[in-house]
């Protein structure tokens, strides 16, 4: 009886909060809905919850809120989801594949890390007639900067290079101004981070390796190299770039890259291959770390 009563007064907090809550993975699942709400019309003033992989693919589409909870993949195949208000709930991760979503007014809960991780395109509409410019709420109480969107790669702006329908990269330049703080693009403009009002821009973004091949590119033969899109981040100094390896790993090979921007942290005994150059290496206490071949060192400028 308890269990009942409980999972009773979930649903009704649910159903206040949010018009229409996602059933299955596709829009043709349909949405659990309050009463008399049309979910599945293309153009409303309703509120959308979601938490789990969804595809949409039909026409386009408009909401009033759209909440994403949690950490899962948004695809769609062609058309677009929008809002007038994206909120992200908080520590939620999303995927966005193709182009999924136009980002407009963008919400985000407190101790929020990565927002969306984004594969191809996204568009970050300026002012237009019809459409809001894309705003950044900094999470109420919130000092310090955050990662918004990581990319894997820095052109996801450009699709149809239309500068006065939405964001390039260098509106970025010196932080795109906005009511809350500012917003940046660092890492190869592959990572968005964003300040609030009087806080200054901190640089400094942590990779980690997940195998012993390395690459700039995080993508290449399927299993994914790093992290996060926007590693590795070596970008000619503008970005205060660390390189974790995952502690499984006993070898990498560094394939003869120079990676002069870059911190490399040692943590447990490893063997480095190809390995020319490095801003500098850390090594923690009792860890043995060799680099072979020794021939192979052409600027081994680190300071252990
Ligand atoms: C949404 O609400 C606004 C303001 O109330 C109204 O002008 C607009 O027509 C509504 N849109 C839809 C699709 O119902
Ligand atoms: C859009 O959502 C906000 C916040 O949930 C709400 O206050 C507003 O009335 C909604 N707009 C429309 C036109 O329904
Ligand atoms: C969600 O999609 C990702 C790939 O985009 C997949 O790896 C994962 O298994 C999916 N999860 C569910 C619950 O379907
Ligand atoms: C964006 O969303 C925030 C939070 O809901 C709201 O206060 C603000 O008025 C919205 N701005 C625009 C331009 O819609
Ligand atoms: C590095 O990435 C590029 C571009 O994705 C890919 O073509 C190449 O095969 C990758 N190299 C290795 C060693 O994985």
């Amino acid at each position: 009886m308890l269990m009942f009563y409980i999972i009773m007064l979930i649903n009704c907090i649910n159903a206040e909060h949010y018009d229409c809550i996602q059933i299955g993975h596709e829009f043709e699942d349909g949405f659990e809905s309050g009463k008399d709400k049309q979910c599945e019309s293309l153009s409303n003033n309703y509120s959308y919850y979601f938490n789990k992989n969804f595809t949409y693919s039909d026409l386009a589409f408009n909401c009033n809120r759209t909440y994403l909870d949690g950490k899962f993949t948004m695809t769609s195949s062609f058309d677009y989801w929008d809002a007038n208000v994206i909120e992200v709930m908080d520590k939620s991760q999303l995927l966005y594949m193709e182009d999924f979503i136009h980002i407009m007014n963008l919400s985000l809960e407190k101790n929020l890390y990565y927002f969306g991780l984004v594969i191809d395109y996204i568009h970050l509409f300026k002012d237009g007639e019809s459409i809001n410019k894309f705003i950044i709420n900094n999470p109420v109480n919130n000092k310090r900067c955050f990662d918004v969107t990581s990319f894997n790669d820095n052109s996801a702006f450009e699709i149809n290079k239309n500068p006065n329908d939405h964001y390039l990269p260098e509106d970025f330049k010196n932080g795109l101004d906005m009511s809350d703080g500012k917003a940046y693009l660092i890492s190869n403009n592959r990572l968005m981070r964003f300040c609030p009002n009087g806080i200054d821009l901190d640089t400094s973004v942590t990779c980690t390796m997940n195998g012993n091949n390395y690459n700039l590119s995080y993508s290449g033969n399927g299993n994914q190299l790093f992290n996060y899109p926007h590693c590795q981040c070596d970008d000619s100094g503008e970005t205060e770039c660390i390189l974790n390896i995952q502690q499984n790993l006993n070898t990498v090979d560094f394939n003869n890259n120079i990676i002069k921007y870059t911190t490399l942290n040692i943590d447990h005994d490893i063997i480095l291959y190809n390995f020319i150059s490095d801003k500098q290496i850390n090594v923690n206490d009792d860890i043995t770390l060799l680099i072979a071949p020794v021939s192979s060192i052409k600027e081994y400028t680190q300071k252990i």
